[in-house]
């Protein structure tokens, strides 16, 4: 789809449909909703009279324009109470919208700058959250369906505004938008795919077109690096499948400096099935997703490369599948991680944390200022906080904020849930340094301190989106299957530490 900005009057554009917005409350219809009401006659005013729409968020009323209009279609978007308005809502109408016109055969929309001008959403912001919508509310995942989809996609998605001297800010915004939807899609489609065509060998060539395609420095280890690394917990995981393991290392340069200022660490397991500590087969193969999180580090390196903040970036991801092979690892058994720590195995299930604290610990040895790890980490956190937010964790407050700030303007909600030294108790062992479980009580957060341990002293946050990487539901700029939570909170991420430093 081309997404582009004009200026013009919306009631005088030809296309397939155009978009008007509606506030919930609003009493007489003036700007571009009124003109286009005006020249339909009053069927808008009418419809509000008459209860048909009343403005509020979700609302989606299709109007035919009968000759009245050069476009065939109008839409009144509801977008709630004006004073309620927010970007995140926005890029949810915009995407509810487009979808709802995809079903109908539309190929060409115009809208108005939704949200523009409201609720301190500029026009740069209503540019990039029209864009960031409609891409993503657009998304399928047809690569296994043979058949040809009953509708075709939207060809042509255009912003109308009425003030030329807004031209270039919503531009600006589309461009962004653009590129952060592309990030969460590139995230969504690798998370989407069955295990067997996204196997770790699978990432590690996506992650090469990644680079090759927008400049990024790319680097694949194999097992004999690992072992020579002593990677010994990734390197465990990985014993009881067929798959090589790969330990993915993505390099982004936007200031002349051998400084890594931020390193981003993705849980990458390509397929869970517990290991020996075997899973219920119910909905194991959601499991599928459980390199979401690698996904997204993936996702997000790709934008930024693109945005080119002045910050340097360090992306890492084990990837590895978790099998029960004949010689995969054991309840019982100690792995040592690259930096020497001990660990005891107690449930072979508690793999993410083991490949993320050798991924830890190498951005570590690589010196990084800072670390965010992402994982589909804890089904704890899906009990704790739903499908609503990612759980955030970590030791240095300032860096809490900073993603959660980040995950807001994303509209990825964030929630950060604590990490005090008394639940550390529970992962003491009495056979090794540390055990990979810490019981069922606050098991997201035993799971975030575990890999906290591997942080040392860096300012780390942890991301545990077991709940938010996919969803059941088809609602907003969502549509079943992989969320790309939390791509475009990463990018945010990146481009507020290259204002700081
Ligand atoms: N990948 C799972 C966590 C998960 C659960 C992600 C549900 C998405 C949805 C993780 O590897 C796991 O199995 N965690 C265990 C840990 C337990 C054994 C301590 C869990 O949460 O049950
Ligand atoms: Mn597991
Ligand atoms: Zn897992």
């Amino acid at each position: 789809m081309e997404i582009s900005v004009r200026i013009g009057d919306i009631s005088s554009i030809e296309a397939d449909a155009i978009i008007v917005n509606l506030f919930e409350g609003t009493e007489s219809l003036d700007g571009e909703i009124g003109a286009v009401d005006r020249a339909l006659d009053g069927a808008i005013s009418q419809l509000i009279s008459q209860g048909e729409t009343k403005g509020k968020l979700g609302e989606n009323t299709l109007v035919h324009s009968l000759g009245k209009l050069p476009a065939a279609r109008v839409v009144v978007v509801g977008l709630g109470k004006e004073t309620e308005l927010d970007r995140d809502k926005v890029r949810g109408a915009v995407g509810e919208t487009c979808r709802m016109l995809r079903g109908k055969g539309v190929k060409n929309i115009a809208t108005v700058a939704q949200g523009a001008g409201t609720a301190g959403i500029d026009y740069e912001a209503a540019g990039q959250v029209i864009a960031e919508g409609a891409l993503l509310g657009l998304y399928q995942f047809r690569r296994h369906i043979t058949s040809k989809a009953e509708h075709g996609e939207i060809e042509q998605l255009t912003i109308i505004d009425s003030g030329g001297a807004n031209i270039p800010a919503l531009e600006v915004g589309c461009r962004k938008g653009e590129i952060m939807a592309g990030a969460a899609i590139l995230a969504r489609d690798m998370a989407n795919e069955p295990a067997n065509y996204m196997t770790p060998t699978d990432m590690a060539t996506e992650a090469r077109r990644v680079a090759e395609a927008y400049g990024l420095g790319h680097e694949v280890l194999e097992k004999e690096q690992m072992e020579e690394l002593g990677m010994g917990a990734l390197l465990g995981v990985a014993r009881g499948s067929h798959q090589p393991p790969k330990f993915i290392v993505l390099r982004y340069e936007g200031r002349n400096s051998d400084e890594v200022d931020i390193a981003l660490a993705g849980k990458a397991i390509t397929f869970d099935s517990g290991g020996i500590s075997i899973k219920p087969s119910n909905n194991m193969g959601d499991m599928k997703g459980d390199m979401a999180g690698g996904a997204a580090v993936m996702g997000a390196m790709a934008a930024i490369a693109q945005l080119k903040p002045a910050v340097n970036v360090l992306a890492l991801v084990p990837a590895t599948e978790n099998l029960p092979g004949g010689n995969a690892l054991k309840p019982a058994d100690v792995l040592t991680a690259m930096e020497g720590k001990t660990i005891e195995i107690i449930s072979t299930d508690a793999e993410g944390r083991l490949i993320l604290a050798d991924a830890l610990g190498y951005a570590r040895k690589q010196g990084a200022k800072r670390i965010v790890d992402v994982a589909t980490l804890t089904g704890a956190c899906v009990v704790a906080l739903g499908t609503v937010c990612t759980g955030v964790f970590g030791n240095d407050q300032e860096m809490i904020d900073r993603v959660v700030a980040a995950g807001t303007e994303a509209g990825e909600k964030m929630w950060h849930l604590p990490t005090y030294d008394e639940y550390k108790e529970q992962n003491k062992s009495e056979v090794a340094d540390i055990k990979n479980t810490g019981g069922r009580d606050a098991g997201a957060t035993t799971a975030a301190l575990f890999i906290g341990e591997f942080a040392g002293d860096t300012p780390w946050v942890h991301l545990d989106i077991a709940g938010t990487s996919r969803t059941d539901k088809q609602k907003n700029y969502y549509v079943k299957g992989a969320t790309g939570v939390p791509v475009r909170t990463l990018v945010n991420l990146a481009l507020s530490l290259a204002e700081k430093q």
